[in-house]
């Protein structure tokens, strides 16, 4: 049954492991002849499209950050005025939501409180709302109407894993289909991203076969006073990501930081006990990146680098690299959060944490 933890001790490792699955579940319909096709689920002309001249996400938690991954993607395909807010702020502040907004409510688990009430101030205001959801019949669902299903499956453990990698599916597939309906697309890049879009789940399952060494890494640090995480652009969603499931599962203090925001302060709290976990894709910024990563090192700050494949220039900096599958630049998202999961689960488990059902925390918060 779904529900079955199987051969695995928790069933966070089991969804962990879910998500190449969940990835291409998510394409399945979604995907017509190297296009993108959500005209089964979005009733989106083109004049509407073209409408919307500002577009809210809208999430809490996890949910949260894989939107900040997803307004980052859509940046690169399309001229998107986006904003990224968390719902129990939306919800207070004075933001202009009119006519000309696309809000964009992302829930696991469709009935996180905030969200809700988010959703219900946009609508009043005469936004058009949308919801991402992996429960179908939500209330958010049946409250906003019009929707993307995430078919994830039942996620039991706290810790969200496969219902993040199944958002910024859905949500990139949203951004080229918005992007395509304005005309803003060209049929290059659809086929060139669709294409990177189904070797996803081959590379996610490239990362989880290196299991061990991730496990092996988490093992000598597990004694950290904390962690801090880093990365730029694209990488700093999953830094965010990353250090969010370590805090939940592990208890341990973890921050993340746009890696060029560290000297603005946070780098007064770097020592030999407090590794920084840099995400260090091979792209434009890996220069910038690498150094902040010599800044951490001359504090003697441990570095752990989250690297592409192809990189042996960072063997320079650190001997503990975790090395990810080359992707179009915009999918970095996918590959970054699939190793800092399996950091942050192996990092409780040698420090005996209950991992499905961390102290203090719910599963979806349905008060405000
Ligand atoms: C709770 C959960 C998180 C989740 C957040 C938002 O805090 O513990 O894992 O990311 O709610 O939940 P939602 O169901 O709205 O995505």
């Amino acid at each position: 049954a779904m529900t079955n933890r199987g051969e695995y001790p928790h069933f966070m490792l089991k969804e962990i492991h879910e998500q190449p699955d969940v990835v291409a579940h998510t394409l399945l319909g979604r995907i017509a002849g190297e296009k993108v096709d959500l005209s089964h689920e979005l009733a989106w002309t083109p004049e509407e499209t073209e409408k919307w001249k500002k577009i809210h996400f809208v999430a809490c938690g996890t949910s949260h950050y894989a939107t900040a991954a997803a307004a980052r993607i859509m940046e690169t395909l399309g001229n998107f005025e986006i904003r990224t807010e968390v719902a129990s702020e939306y919800r207070y502040r004075n933001i202009p939501i009119d006519e000309e907004t696309l809000a964009i409510f992302v829930s696991q688990s469709g009935e996180t409180a905030d969200t809700l009430h988010a959703a219900r101030l946009a609508k009043n205001r005469g936004a058009r709302c949308l919801v991402i959801t992996n429960v179908r019949g939500s209330t958010i669902h049946r409250e906003v109407g019009e929707a993307i299903i995430t078919p994830a499956g039942p996620e039991i453990g706290v810790a969200a894993t496969k219902t993040f990698t199944a958002q910024i599916t859905a949500l990139t597939l949203l951004g080229m289909y918005l992007a395509k309906l304005r005309g803003e697309l060209s049929p290059a890049s659809e086929r060139r991203l669709i294409s990177a879009l189904m070797d996803i789940p081959g590379k996610l399952a490239t990362i989880l076969s290196k299991e061990r060494e991730i496990e092996a890494l988490a093992r000598d640090f597990a004694d950290a006073r904390g962690f801090f995480f880093i990365g730029r652009g694209l990488a700093y969603p999953p830094a965010l990501e990353g250090a969010l499931k370590l805090k939940e599962i592990s208890y341990l203090h973890a921050e993340a930081y746009p890696a060029g925001e560290m000297k603005h302060g946070p780098i007064a709290l770097l020592d030999k006990e407090l590794p920084v976990v840099a995400l260090v894709p091979k792209n434009g910024l890996w220069e910038k990146t690498v150094s902040n990563i010599e800044e951490s090192m001359a504090r003697r700050s441990p570095i752990i680098a989250i690297a592409t494949e192809s990189d042996e220039e960072i063997r320079h900096y650190t001997s503990h690299i975790i090395f990810t599958p080359e992707t179009e630049p915009e999918l970095y998202p996918f590959v970054a959060v699939i190793p800092l999961q399996l950091f942050a689960y192996y990092i409780a488990r040698q420090r005996g944490c209950d991992i499905d059902m961390p102290r203090n925390l719910a599963k979806s918060v349905t008060v405000e």
